[in-house]
């Protein structure tokens, strides 16, 4: 570590060379018993008992059954995964785009081991330790490269780092409280981030507090689409005059159907913002790092109009990103949590890697990936799957394809019939319902391979 001093203890257990070697023999030693689950593998008739019994158990004591039979058992390889119930699957959703370096990655579980020796397991705002530091030093000079971002604040998940994005937005602009989303927006699960969300099945039953106005997304079949949409927008301003504090936008929509949208899309509606000192508030928690730059304000070039950016998920934990007039007055945003040792110390480890490792830019990993991901299922839609894998798209490690009619019924048995034979995917969008993946970035050809087998013949079962 730079900077450090002798006399201090916590320093000399980071600098320790017999720490770091007993961290390294310890995951060593857990590598060792994960090496046989580079590979599917069928439930084991041994484990069959003992699955069923925690599967059961843990949908009876949370209420409502498992989507899919999974309970891990804390054991995993790239991007394969070991389940109660002996199988190994490929692990194609990873959390919901969490686990980006897949299951067992040595760096980020070194990390996680090494911010777990902590003297405390959960890191707060009032009495943080360096990983909370170095997170929070790291995501700004990440950002700053390219916007306006100038401070950062940690919580927990993506939801509250979209609460701690909104109250900003609201307090700068105040009394102006009104926000502008997307259609098919996925905005978290706090009321009013529900409200936010544009899916009625996510607020069965929630008051709507009528603080939401709605433009839809891009349209590529469209050409007036951009037109349309920006009057639209416009008109929402008219309509409410100085009340309209934030515009909050995914770059990439995802719940809502994994639909791109280009930068001449969003340029004039960012414009607007600017002249009506509307804040602009990305919601990067899903896309960050992860479509072929650290941001995807990045990878679209819109990063100079981004007041507010929320990020989280492959962070490990959630921060709320701002510009030097939105950084908040004290008493609005703080927490108790901030994230826990072993999470800070592995969403740092994360960065370092993504940011070092060639992953990056219009010739890095990333892109590679997406773009064999994309060939493979373009392939299976054209050949032996023909018709039944349509329009695959999306932004770096974030893939969806519309499967056979694109309806609810079929992709959720679709998603059943993949468990089965061995990949955890999950959907997206309605209307058509997409296949989603959010790709682990350590995925190699022969996985590829490995996925476009189980498609093929998952595909082939759903149309017997
Ligand atoms: C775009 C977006 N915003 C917010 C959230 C909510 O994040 P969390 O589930 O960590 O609260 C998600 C989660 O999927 C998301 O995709």
């Amino acid at each position: 570590m730079d900077n450090s001093v002798k006399s201090l203890a916590g320093h000399r257990i980071l600098n320790s060379t017999k720490i770091s070697k007993m961290i390294s023999d310890l995951v060593a030693a857990v590598q060792e018993e994960e090496k046989a689950l580079g590979a599917i593998r069928e439930p084991l008739a041994e484990a069959l008992d003992n699955g069923k019994r925690v599967f059961d158990e843990t949908g009876k004591f949370r209420g409502r059954a498992l989507n899919y039979q999974f309970v891990g058992t804390g054991a995993g390889h790239g991007p394969y995964v070991e389940v109660e119930d002996g199988s190994v699957k490929m692990d194609l959703i990873n959390g919901i785009g969490v686990h980006i370096f897949g299951h067992g990655n040595t760096r980020i579980r070194e990390a996680a081991v090494r911010g777990a020796l902590s003297d405390v397991v959960m890191q707060g705002n009032l009495e943080p330790n360096h990983e909370y530091a170095k997170v929070t030093k790291k995501l700004i000079e990440l950002a700053s490269k390219n916007s306006r971002l100038k401070y950062a604040w940690l919580s927990t998940c993506g939801t509250m780092a979209n609460e701690n994005a909104y109250k900003a937005a609201r307090q700068k602009n105040t009394p102006a409280k009104l926000v502008i989303a997307m259609q098919n927006a996925f905005a978290g699960r706090s009321t009013m981030m529900a409200e936010i969300t544009d899916n009625p099945a996510y607020k069965e039953g929630l008051p709507n507090y009528n603080e939401v106005l709605r433009i839809p997304w891009y349209d590529a079949s469209n050409p007036k689409s951009s037109e349309d949409i920006l009057r639209k927008f416009k008109e929402h301003v008219a309509n409410n005059p100085k009340q309209v504090a934030a515009f909050v936008f995914e770059p990439m929509l995802g719940e809502g159907g994994y639909r791109t949208a280009p930068r001449e899309f969003f340029i004039p509606i960012l414009e607007f913002c600017k002249e009506q000192h509307i804040a602009v508030w990305a919601d990067e928690v899903q896309t960050f790092m992860r479509t072929g730059e650290m941001f995807a304000f990045e990878t679209l070039g819109i990063g100079q109009y981004i007041d507010l950016c929320t990020v989280a998920k492959t962070l490990q934990t959630g921060a709320t990103l701002y510009t030097e007039e939105y950084n908040p007055k004290p008493g609005l945003v703080s927490g108790t949590f901030s994230g826990s040792s072993a999470s800070l110390s592995a969403g740092y480890e994360a960065m370092e890697i993504l940011t070092t490792g060639g992953y990056l830019g219009k010739s890095g990993k990333i892109q590679a990936l997406h773009s064999e991901f994309i060939g493979m299922l373009n392939r299976l839609n054209e050949t032996t799957c023909k018709g039944q894998l349509r329009e695959a798209g999306g932004m770096g490690l974030m893939i969806a394809v519309t499967p056979l009619d694109g309806s609810k019924d079929k992709v959720n048995k679709l998603l059943q019939v993949l468990y089965k034979n061995g990949m955890i995917a999950f959907s997206c969008g309605r209307d058509p319902y997409r296949l989603r993946f959010l790709l682990p970035v350590i995925m190699q050809k022969a996985d590829i391979e490995a996925a476009s087998k189980i498609l093929e013949k998952s595909i082939l079962e759903m149309l017997q």
